[in-house]
């Protein structure tokens, strides 16, 4: 919506929460304080807040005045009733389907911004129709858009500014000219897709499917690699330079996190079971058990490689976020893995640039280890302000996430702050190996034979 507000000067986008004291953080005056980090974010909020992007708590007035909708609330997997585990829970999506219908006016076209199963929008379409017969406040009447997001965190900004693609599904041709419209002031008209209301929701499900499925397919090369002595980064620019494979998203690492990927696979193995595609809902079943596989023989291979024990020993963290450039932990491969050392009773030293540690500790389920503790039969973890802080005395390194500056090490002085032998666990395969080896330290890479 910023990056809307930030191409469209002449369009007023006002961004409604019921949560206050987000949007009072969306509103605060110090940019760096905004609540998600994201390169390039705040610059743009900066120049649009108060020109004619808002944030505000006033969700029925700003409703009532929209010729437009954007539906952009969460839809996690629902964790209990039918369907949970898999499918999504749709009760925020419904909600606001049904403040929209109380509260717009004239005629208001309505956008499924969230990732939703395939054929929500006819739920939201019954729910607008419903108060569109009653006809109680004069005459209103709704289109349904479904307008899916392609950006990824970290690139969040870039991705919208040259998306690959805009995907617009949708039944009245005026509805979806007027949101193409508007993409339509930086976006190639060509980029811009229209489909009907169906296939864009499940586009969205597929892109995200064969992406992880891709991390998994490359993750499983890795395993096979370190067995076999052949080196998955090689692979992977070998099969890249097949333009029909291509390059991208075939780095190895720890498996996939974040808020999407699980959840929309799971969401589309719940959609295959309903329609009896059994052997469809098994196959996509599998991307997801293959990842947590990976993430969980992450922590045994450390485990075996410090002797067969880590009880009491410190380990250092590098990296929280589920990737590198955003301060999100939702999903990272590093809360399996920190969990199966702290079982192990391992002390963990963990440094992220930008995840937080009130986060960190509600992902671990269990709050830092207050000084003088830690070393004890149950493992504890404290945050170390850098990474220096982090190594010092550590049995090992482990490089979960792939922020820039881990890949600047100066392996010479970490090295002599650590106790011997000491190694390096490169989970993502950035770090320079050789100067590590160099400086002393046993290395393993993910996928390195
Ligand atoms: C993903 C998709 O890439 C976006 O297109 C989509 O819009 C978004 O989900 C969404 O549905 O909202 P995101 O989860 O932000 O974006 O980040 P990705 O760059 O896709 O990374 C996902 C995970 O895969 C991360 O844990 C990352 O480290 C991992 N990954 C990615 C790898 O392990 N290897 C790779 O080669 C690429």
């Amino acid at each position: 919506m910023a990056v809307i507000a930030d191409r469209c000067p002449g369009i007023q986008v006002t961004l409604v929460d019921l949560n206050a004291a987000r949007i009072a953080a969306w509103n605060d005056p110090n940019l760096s304080r905004l609540p998600v980090y994201e390169p390039g974010l705040a610059d743009v909020v900066g120049r649009c807040r108060g020109r004619n992007l808002h944030f505000t708590t006033e969700v029925d007035g700003a409703i009532a005045s929209a010729d437009m909708v954007f539906l952009s609330v969460n839809t996690p997997t629902k964790t209990r009733g039918l369907g949970a585990g898999q499918a999504s829970d749709l009760r925020w999506i419904e909600a606001s389907a049904r403040q929209v219908a109380a509260q717009a006016t004239g005629h208001t076209i309505v956008v499924e911004k969230s990732t939703l199963p395939v054929r929500t929008a006819e739920t939201i379409k019954e729910i607008l129709g419903a108060s569109q017969a009653l006809g109680t406040e004069g005459s209103k009447s709704f289109s349904v858009l479904s307008n899916p997001e392609f950006l990824a965190e970290g690139t969040a900004i870039t991705d919208l500014e040259n998306p690959d693609r805009v995907l617009i599904g949708g039944e009245d041709p005026d509805a979806i000219n007027a949101l193409a419209e508007i993409y339509g002031h930086w976006v190639n008209p060509e980029r811009i897709l229209r489909t009907n209301l169906w296939s864009s929701e499940l586009s969205k499900l597929t892109a995200n499917a064969f992406l992880a499925q891709r991390i998994s397919s490359i993750n499983a090369i890795a395993a096979l690699c370190e067995a076999t002595g052949a080196d998955v980064k090689e692979v992977a620019r070998a099969i890249g330079a097949d333009s029909r494979l291509g390059s991208k998203f075939l780095s190895a690492g720890p498996g996939f996190g974040g808020s999407c990927f699980r959840k929309d696979i799971l969401n589309l193995v719940y959609l295959c079971r309903h329609y009896g595609l059994e052997e469809a809902a098994h196959y996509w079943e599998q991307v997801v058990d293959f990842n947590s596989w990976q993430q969980q023989r992450i922590a045994r291979l450390v485990v075996r490689k410090l002797f067969g024990t880590v009880s009491g020993k410190r380990l250092a963290v590098l990296g929280f976020a589920f990737k590198a450039d955003t301060n999100d932990t939702r999903e990272s491969p590093a809360i399996g893995i920190c969990h199966d050392l702290l079982e192990e009773g391992a002390h963990l030293a963990i440094h992220d640039p930008k995840a937080a540690p009130q986060q960190i500790a509600t992902d671990l389920a269990c709050p830092p280890s207050s000084p003088g503790q830690g070393l004890a039969e149950l493992g504890s973890w404290d945050v170390a302000t850098d990474v220096r802080e982090a190594v010092e005395g550590a049995d090992a390194v482990i490089v979960l996430t792939e922020w820039s500056q881990f890949r600047r090490l100066d392996w010479n002085s970490l090295a002599s702050r650590m106790r011997r032998p000491a190694w390096l666990f490169d989970v993502r395969a950035i770090t320079d190996a050789e100067a590590a080896r160099a400086a002393g330290l046993k290395v393993w890479r993910v996928g390195e034979g």
